[in-house]
């Protein structure tokens, strides 16, 4: 495996086959591994895998966040080198964001202002700033993101569709610890007894997809998703919703999707789930 720190080095990089690229901030765990797996199977042995660690400072809107943002730069190349990556970029914010070079600074337009973005605004501007650069610097056929971060899959989609740009987005299931926590890279900031509460998160949405499958019923669906994570005294609510699959208003049937944004202390936790609306009875 290659490490590589500049921009122009990651370019230089003769285009040699079918190439894919993961994009991440370190702290690497078993959900990015899982989309490093894809993206290998999808290019595959003799395909050039490329992945990115940048810790982002423009989307992050908390600079608490960011200060505390896990870095675990050793490890997470043990786990490239374990995974078969080919070409670990590792830039610097210079790097990224030359001083006196102005580049490309995108909106992600309605997409980012509702959910993590109406808590979080600019976060998904900066999102499709970041990875629309690091597309142009990697150059893959194929891209893997989590569904695990479902409204930045789907800015990252509308982003690649928008500026026609060469690269297929794949979206990976959500890997989840033994208990149904997503995993998160933010997940080591919680103490032991906000972890053991922060069950509560795949719970309360196993609870509304079983609910709003049986009854149809978005509204109360929801009610009882927010009662199981209520009845943590350490969780604050920050969004329940139900949407489409494409994040618009939710249908009255069929697949859409239940997302929640739950704070524990200062550490926010989002997870998502696909949900199957029931036809109401009448
Ligand atoms: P990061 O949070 O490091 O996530 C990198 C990728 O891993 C994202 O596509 C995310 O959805 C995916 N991922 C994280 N946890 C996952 C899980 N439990 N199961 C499956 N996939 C998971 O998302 C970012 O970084 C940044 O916003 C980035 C896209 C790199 C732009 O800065």
């Amino acid at each position: 495996m290659k490490i590589i720190n500049t921009v122009a080095d990651m370019k230089s990089i003769a285009k040699t086959n079918r190439r894919g690229a993961v994009f991440t901030m370190g702290a690497l765990h078993a959900g990015h591994r899982a989309l490093i797996e894809q993206c290998r199977s999808l290019i595959g042995d003799q395909g050039q895998l490329v992945v990115s660690v940048f810790v982002n400072p423009t989307q992050f809107t908390n600079q608490n966040d960011l200060l505390k943002y896990p870095r675990t730069i050793e490890s997470d190349i043990q786990l490239c080198e374990s995974a078969g990556v080919d070409y670990l970029f590792v830039p610097s914010v210079d790097e990224m964001y030359p001083s006196g070079v102005t580049l490309p600074q995108l909106t992600a337009g309605n997409l980012g202002t509702i959910l993590e973005g109406a808590s979080r605004p600019g976060h998904f501007d900066a999102v499709a700033t970041v990875v629309h650069r690091l597309l142009d610097i990697t150059t893959p056929d194929v891209t893997c993101f989590g569904e695990k971060d479902y409204q930045q899959l789907a800015v990252v989609r509308a982003m690649v569709k928008a500026h026609h740009m060469k690269c297929d987005v794949v979206g990976v299931a959500t890997v989840r610890d033994y208990d149904g926590l997503a995993l998160s890279s933010r997940n080591v900031r919680l103490t032991t007894e906000q972890r053991a509460a922060a069950v509560c998160i795949p719970r309360a949405l196993e609870e509304c997809a079983r609910i709003v499958e049986a009854t149809g019923d978005t509204a109360d669906a929801i009610d009882a998703g927010i009662r199981v994570i209520s009845a943590e005294k350490s969780a604050v609510l920050d969004y329940f919703e139900i949407r489409s699959t494409e994040l618009a208003q939710s249908p009255q049937s069929g697949e859409a999707r239940a997302l929640v944004a739950v704070s524990f202390g200062d550490v926010r936790l989002i997870d998502n789930y696909p949900v199957n609306i029931g036809r109401v009875q009448s």
